[in-house]
């Protein structure tokens, strides 16, 4: 008998544990110890911050009944201590969704504690929190009377192989369950690459929780006796986030008891863990009528077993996992740099050359590794491959990748995505295309323009002057644009639709709603989501959803079904008058437009995968979903692949986006839910200590969103729990990411780049990316730690400290000068008319301009004051280059732009250390007048005109 047996059977109630007895049996709560607090509900938190109540509650119990168990602490101070049993109850639901434990084991510790084993109690705390810490040798000295069964337990617990666990939903005794497990471990093989522990959960509704909530489970099996909801008292978060999850998937309407049903039902499970984690790999497991089911029910379920065929599974589970582990290029690059191998070739750093004989610069090998040099290779044979003509190990990992984020396509770019959208224009647009294309966005994308020879007609986003940065495109922008170019008679010519998503400072579009919208416009549009920043939130079920290959799908998916034909013919109804004219702009843009079912669905996307995930710098990645691939896009995609992509790859580049792949598919769920968490941790403790609140402000979606583009409300939606941010990721037209925050600092005395500068880096080593005047913005990632946010957090302390000392200790007499007010950031002023296609519509010939601004002769430089003088004598002086502040870091001015008052004023009080093409001694560059109007007039479109 083990003593938790034994405790149990000379404990009065046996087998229950006192946190199941009702109210009454508990009696006076001030009686028992475990029993002390009767008021407490049994609550697993929100499902995003579960791990860190996870963790934190094993930890706290430990310290707490290690005091008791050395005899420092009685038990009238464990009556008292609200918070072991606060901790006890909420583990006693959360364990239920993690294996190992479970919560006969927390209702075990429960006991033992009641019965004043705090030795034992302790043991059994002390395993799990060793497991959690990752320890495998237990830094408590262990009993030396074990019993068999808890020595094999220990002796796993210490099994250092990956470990992920395997949810079976099933209705089940405690003896089933206890006969699973135990055949899992006797299917255990020492040869397996990893091992596994099964989650048994009842129910659809904890099946759901289960895979919200533990993030280690990367499997399910559904057996059908599952019941649908739980009998957990479930906090109201989880709750809700679980009918959420649930209400969007239908499952059918069969009569209840008909074998239609219960298909009906497994398939809409499987929908819906489906839907939440794509990642997971789906089993059914069936006694009667298997190979009907198998027909019925293998569009969801990777395979069908009988209950019997335990085996099958075990090997099918592991198979599964070496899938995702597989990193076919990287695992290439290792066996190169195994192999001896003589180089006759260029790279004279190959396998160290160069370095390790010499006697100068044997540190770069002393520093990096020798690995590094031995993975250096300009080999594309011996199994490695070629990026540009993948056949082999590279490509292999770019389909993985296609796997990981939901495209059909993927493609690895090794110069960031700077790179990767010039890739994407070039293979999509040519000459005098027009691209509708955020003001606001990258310079990769202007410049992109420039080079392709498209006329970009810009879309303004809506600015945040009193912070001194722009907000995201409003759709019914974007809608107005492109009507007004089918009233033109020139929506031919709109071929490309750029936006970033999210933009820097994290707001992020409905990308499935503004492709929905512009494609009921104009049907064959192709999308570019420069994705640069929301790689990550591939991996969460709610960023997900306003993915660009997410949103794809979903659309591509809608497109094809019954009921949006027949709402698509519904509203065609009310958009167009009996003679087939459109109606008014009005309610085009009041409606909610519906593409024609055969609108093709042509989405691509560019991550910097290094900026958010795990690469090394530059390493990036395009997706494709285009369903006119293969007809439309595939060779003049490689051409312009071929174009930007140097012959010389960097070969460590392409290996970590391969491993960073693997890490996504196994942990990305879990990575991405701690980084939402702790960034919502930073916020709510700059909003709740007293200090801080009165130094910063935490701007949120209500500073950073205009209430007409919002309609869940709610400031923070995360902060309110899972479940107000999904509302608000489902309905809301613009969201704020969650793990980007923007602190405004106006009241530290300081502008942004000072605090960057002086006080964040010089003084505390803490880098941030971005700031503008009066903010500064703060991002976690998924390397992001509670300590470095504890750190983050001390560190603002002390910093508001020093400048409420440095407010007190200032001399009245000694007044601040008053700040220039920032004027608004300016709008695109307009091409000049020499550069203008039509004068009336927005877009311009900006190639033809900036060739001109090419040569020396063409331009002029002209000084501020200069410039101000001519346009205050009314002339239209037009840039010859880009302008780029940084930050904002995209163009104020690009070639063709006419320079305006506007523009001057905004540069003129512009504090950004670095400007690109703007040279303050110089002045800015101009397009002589002259010479403009006469030769653009003789220039064949698409061309330079000729030189004069
Ligand atoms: C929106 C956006 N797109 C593209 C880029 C360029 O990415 P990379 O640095 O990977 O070239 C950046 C860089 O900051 C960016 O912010």
């Amino acid at each position: 008998m083990t003593r938790i047996e034994a405790a149990r059977s000379s404990a009065p109630d046996e087998g229950r544990s006192p946190l199941a007895r009702s109210d009454e049996e508990r009696g006076d709560p001030t009686r028992s110890a475990v029993t002390g607090a009767t008021a407490l509900e049994r609550d697993p938190g929100m499902p995003t911050s579960t791990w860190r109540l996870r963790s934190d509650a094993w930890e706290y119990l430990r310290f707490a009944v290690k005091r008791l168990a050395l005899g420092s602490d009685d038990v009238e101070a464990l009556a008292a201590d609200s918070e072991i049993h606060r901790s006890l109850r909420a583990l006693e639901t959360i364990e239920m969704y993690w294996a190992g434990f479970g919560q006969r084991y927390v209702r075990d510790i429960g006991e033992l504690l009641e019965l004043g084993d705090y030795r034992a109690a302790l043991d059994r705390i002390g395993r799990v929190v060793n497991r959690l810490r990752g320890d495998t040798v237990p830094d408590e000295p262990r009993d030396e009377h074990l019993e068999e069964l808890e020595r094999a337990e220990l002796s796993a617990d210490a099994d250092p192989r990956p470990r992920f666990e395997v949810l079976v939903i099933d209705e089940t005794t405690p003896s089933d369950r206890d006969t699973m497990r135990a055949e899992g471990m006797r299917l255990r093989a020492p040869a397996d690459s990893f091992i596994y522990e099964y989650v048994i959960v009842p129910s659809a509704d904890d099946a759901v929780a289960a895979v919200l909530t533990n993030p280690n489970i990367l499997a399910c099996v559904v057996r059908p006796g599952f019941s649908d909801r739980t009998r957990q008292r479930l906090s109201r978060d989880l709750r809700e986030t679980v009918d959420l999850a649930r209400a969007e998937v239908h499952t059918g309407s069969a009569p209840a008891r008909s074998s239609l049903a219960s298909v009906q039902r497994v398939l809409g499970l499987a929908d819906t863990l489906a839907a939440i984690r794509p990642e997971l790999d789906l089993y059914l497991m069936a006694g009667a009528h298997i190979e009907d089911l198998a027909g019925a029910l293998t569009r969801r379920f990777r395979r069908v077993f009988r209950r019997e065929d335990q085996l099958e599974l075990h090997l099918s589970l592991l198979r599964r996992v070496s899938h995702l582990y597989d990193t076919p290029f990287f695992t290439a690059l290792q066996d190169h740099a195994r192999r001896p191998v003589g180089v006759f070739h260029a790279l004279p750093v190959a396998r160290g050359g160069s370095v390790v004989g010499s006697k100068w610069i044997k540190d770069l090998a002393d520093f990096y590794g020798l690995n590094l040099l031995l993975a250096e290779t300009s080999a594309t044979s011996g199994g490695l491959d070629s990026l540009l003509a993948p056949t082999g190990a590279i490509k292999k990992a770019q389909d993985l990748a296609a796997r990981a984020y939901g495209a059909k396509h993927s493609f690895f770019v090794t110069n960031g995505t700077s790179t990767a959208n010039k890739i994407v224009h070039q293979a999509l647009v040519g000459p005098g295309d027009v691209v509708m294309v955020d003001r606001n966005c990258h310079k990769s994308h202007h410049h992109a323009v420039m080079l392709t020879g498209a006329r970009p007609a810009y879309l303004e986003a809506y600015p945040l002057n009193d912070y001194a940065f722009y907000g995201a495109v409003p759709l019914s922008r974007i809608k107005q644009m492109l009507l007004d170019y089918r009233a033109a008679g020139r929506l031919d010519e709109v071929r490309m639709i750029t936006l970033t998503n999210c933009t820097f400072d994290g707001v992020v579009y409905d990308p499935e709603r503004v492709m929905a919208e512009c494609l009921a416009i104009k049907p064959d549009l192709v999308f570019l989501w420069d994705e640069a920043w929301f790689a990550f939130a591939a991996f969460h079920p709610v960023t997900r959803r306003r993915t660009a290959m997410a949103a794809a799908k979903r659309l591509q998916e809608r497109l094809r079904t019954g009921a949006h034909a027949a709402a698509y013919r519904e509203q065609q109804q009310r958009l167009f008058s009996s003679d087939g004219t459109p109606g008014d702009d009005e309610t085009w843009l009041r409606e909610r437009l519906i593409p024609a079912p055969e609108a093709r669905v042509r989405v691509y996307a560019t991550h910097s995968t290094h900026k958010t995930l795990t690469a090394l710098r530059q390493g990036s990645m395009i997706h494709v979903y285009d369903q006119d691939w293969v007809r439309e896009a595939e060779e003049p995609f490689h051409e312009a692949y071929m174009t930007h992509t140097s012959t010389s790859p960097n070969y460590q580049i392409l290996s970590s986006l391969d491993i960073g792949r693997r890490q996504v598919e196994l942990e990305g769920f879990e990575l991405v839910q701690r980084q939402l968490d702790l960034a919502t941790s930073l916020s709510q403790a700059i909003a709740r200590h007293p200090l801080l609140r009165r130094t910063f402000r935490v701007l949120t979606a209500h500073d950073l969103i205009p209430a007409a583009h919002r309609e869940v409300g709610r400031p923070m939606p995360l902060r309110d729990g899972l479940a107000t941010m999904w509302q608000a990721w489902t309905h809301d037209e613009f969201v704020v990411d969650p793990s980007r925050i923007t602190i405004e600092i106006s009241r530290t005395g300081v502008d942004g780049d000072t605090f960057k500068h002086e006080h964040l880096m010089d003084r505390y080593g803490i880098q941030v990316n971005k700031t503008s005047r009066n903010t500064v913005l703060f991002m976690t990632n998924i390397g992001t730690s509670r300590s470095a946010i504890a750190y983050l957090i001390e560190v603002l302390v002390k910093l508001a400290e020093r400048f409420e000392e440095m407010q007190a200790q200032r001399d009245p007499d000694d007044r601040v000068r008053p700040e220039t007010p920032m004027p608004p950031l300016p709008d695109f002023s307009a091409f000049s008319p020499g550069y203008a296609t039509d004068g009336v519509r927005p877009d311009g010939d900006m190639r033809a301009a900036f060739f001109r601004g090419q040569r020396r002769k063409n331009i002029e430089h002209v000084l501020p004051d200069e410039l101000r003088e001519r346009v205050a004598r009314d002339e239209q002086p037009v840039s010859a280059g880009f302008v780029t502040p940084y930050p904002p870091g995209f163009p104020v001015l690009v070639p063709g732009q006419i320079i305006t008052a506007e523009v001057l004023d905004f540069m003129s009080v512009l504090d950004t250390r670095e400007i690109h093409g703007y040279n303050a001694r110089r002045g800015y560059r101009v397009l002589k007048p002259q010479d403009e109007t006469a030769q653009q007039a003789a220039a064949p479109e698409g061309q330079a005109p000729p030189e004069s």
